[in-house]
């Protein structure tokens, strides 16, 4: 199978709700929530948008059930602090809505585009982009009715030369690729420099897999060499290293707000008692030098 097939077999649903993914949108809302701290507008840019929601009772969803070491799990959990409390209300509006059910059901995992839009305030905006062509039509028609959304069939890196620096000159971008391409983490870190040389204070988040170590440490090492921006890394596992699959995630943030790094700690320890197996695997936070 060719690349470009490859990439366009990656269906996310398979993966929705893992635990990946529920790391990653805590952490998305928290860095929403700093910069709704000041009322002047932002745009969120998601370079590699997916679904605007999925089907955990499809096909994909129901193979490996990847969701039950998820989003299932912190379902469970009686009195969440609050800062998982309005990911779970986030979760369950989105669920009452599509599927006009009770509150408490779980039936749909939304994408990162869905999960943004129901943080926003009417002054700020989202750019989101999908290369996958069906991925886009469906995207396109989960957001047709709605003007604070833009949808684009292109590339992310692409997406990042042309709609950056944004008119609000305040924001977020997330980029979250497949990782099918053996050369992603080169394509992230080469994609980096143009972006903060027009815009010098986006706030930009990035999340990896973990399951080389050395890709990872040649990652890091990489962007630090190419950008002098403040870069906050956070990792989590699941399982020890050296686990066949994916052993647990990063999520980098460059030009991180005035003490996210506390915040990602406590809501770092949370998650990782919560979606550990057995205990195992760690997490970590610390500002790369
Ligand atoms: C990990 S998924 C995105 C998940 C989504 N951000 C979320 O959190 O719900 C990655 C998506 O990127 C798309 N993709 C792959 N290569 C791309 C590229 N070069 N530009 C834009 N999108 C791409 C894939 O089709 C896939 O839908």
């Amino acid at each position: 199978m060719g690349l470009i097939e490859k990439q366009m077999n990656y269906h996310h649903t398979y993966h929705a709700g893992n635990f990946a993914d529920v790391v990653k949108h805590i952490i998305l809302i928290e860095l929403l929530t700093y910069l709704k701290n000041k009322p002047t507008p932002f745009c969120y840019i998601d370079t590699h948008a997916g679904s605007a929601y999925h089907d955990l009772f499809s096909e994909f969803a129901v193979k490996n059930k990847e969701y039950l070491n998820g989003i299932e799990k912190i379902i469970q959990q009686e009195q969440p602090p609050a800062y998982i409390k309005r990911y779970l209300d986030c979760i369950h509006q989105i669920n009452s809505q599509l599927a006009h059910t009770n509150y408490s059901s779980l039936r749909y995992y939304p994408g990162s585009s869905m999960i943004a839009h129901y943080f926003m305030r009417p002054q700020d905006r989202i750019i989101a982009c999908e290369h996958n062509p069906p991925v886009y039509q469906s995207l396109k028609l989960a957001w047709i009715n709605y003007k604070q959304v833009s949808i684009h069939h292109m590339d992310g890196y692409l997406a990042l030369k042309a709609f950056t620096p944004p008119r609000e000159q305040r924001g977020l971008v997330l980029i979250d690729p497949s990782f099918e391409h053996p050369d992603e983490f080169k394509h992230i870190a080469l994609a980096l420099p143009s972006v903060f040389k027009r815009w010098r204070n986006a706030m930009v988040m990035i999340w990896y897999p973990i399951k080389e170590k050395f890709q990872v440490e040649r990652f890091h090492r990489t962007i630090r060499q190419l950008i002098k921006q403040p870069i906050l890394v956070n990792e989590l596992s699941i399982f020890p290293d050296l686990h066949q699959h994916l052993n647990g995630c990063g999520i980098i943030v460059i030009n991180p707000p005035w003490k996210l790094d506390q915040s990602l700690n406590k809501i770092y320890s949370w998650l990782w008692k919560t979606l550990s197996i057995n205990h195992q695997g760690q997490y970590r936070s610390y500002l790369l030098k």
